[in-house]
């Protein structure tokens, strides 16, 4: 038997893919399928806080998808501020701690406030955290980290010498998100996508076939079972008895 077995994945992140052609498989308007989105992210997390999983990494729009059309970039701006706004009571209701990753100050003004104001409304909440990832890219967490550490070297307050993966990890958008434990991308992609490089070292990759929208608890079930199948080494040895 293997550690993992029978235990749940502490940290699950969920790369939240297929909007656009699950809409267009219906004749809509690829908006429609993000609206759609919404609502399988919430089934995700009630989901999620049923099994026991402790943070949830959402990845709902990335620093490369700005490339996208700008109606189709305003209407995920202004879907993502409405839902952090609506879905707020829930939020405070379940116990779910809201946190955010990515480049906040680059997004529109009224979504930059929806996000701080649900953060503060749900900073004191234990039961599951959920960590919202807009305009996030793994490289540019990296990237903001590298600065940051670079500017404590300039000023005296650090020395090159001290920094290992521990102190790095300390710079990163929300450092108390531990290690990320199972990756779920739908969509049928078998890419990480520029999605948390650094948490993702060692999570155990999971893709299904089914488009985000049509997401249900019985995914997340079948994956929690496909992960507790693995045997994980981090690059060790496992010994037999
Ligand atoms: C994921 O769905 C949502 C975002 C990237 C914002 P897509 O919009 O990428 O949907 P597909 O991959 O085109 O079907
Ligand atoms: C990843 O999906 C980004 C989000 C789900 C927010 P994309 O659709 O942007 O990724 P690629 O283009 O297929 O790699
Ligand atoms: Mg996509």
């Amino acid at each position: 038997m293997n550690a993992e077995e029978q235990e749940v994945p502490r940290h699950v992140g969920v790369i939240m893919d297929g909007n656009g052609r699950w809409a267009q498989d219906r004749g809509l308007d690829r908006t429609e399928g993000h609206r759609a989105g919404r609502h399988a992210a919430r089934r995700f997390m009630r989901a999620a806080q049923a099994r026991g999983i402790e943070y949830v990494s959402l990845y709902a729009f990335s620093t490369e998808n700005w490339t996208r059309p700008v109606s189709e970039v305003e209407a995920l701006m202004e879907l993502i501020e409405t839902a952090v706004l609506v879905e707020l009571e829930e939020l405070c209701r379940e116990e779910v701690r809201l946190r955010v990753s990515g480049r906040r100050s680059e997004l529109p003004e009224p979504l930059q406030n929806a996000l701080s104001k649900a953060e503060e409304a749900t900073a004191e909440n234990e039961a599951i955290t959920l960590n919202l990832c807009v305009n996030y890219g793994g490289q540019a967490e990296l990237v903001d980290a590298a600065k940051q550490i670079a500017e404590k070297v300039r000023d005296g307050e650090m020395q090159t010498d001290e920094i290992d993966t521990d102190i790095f990890a300390r710079y990163l958008y929300v450092p108390e998100i531990p290690p990320m434990d199972l990756l779920i991308r739908p969509g049928g992609d078998m890419r990480v996508s520029n999605f948390m490089l650094w948490q993702v070292a060692y999570a155990e990759f999971y893709s299904m076939p089914d488009y985000w929208p049509d997401f249900q608890p019985e995914h997340l079930d079948r994956a929690i079972e496909d992960y507790q199948r693995r045997q994980r080494r981090f690059g060790g040895l496992v010994l037999e008895d």
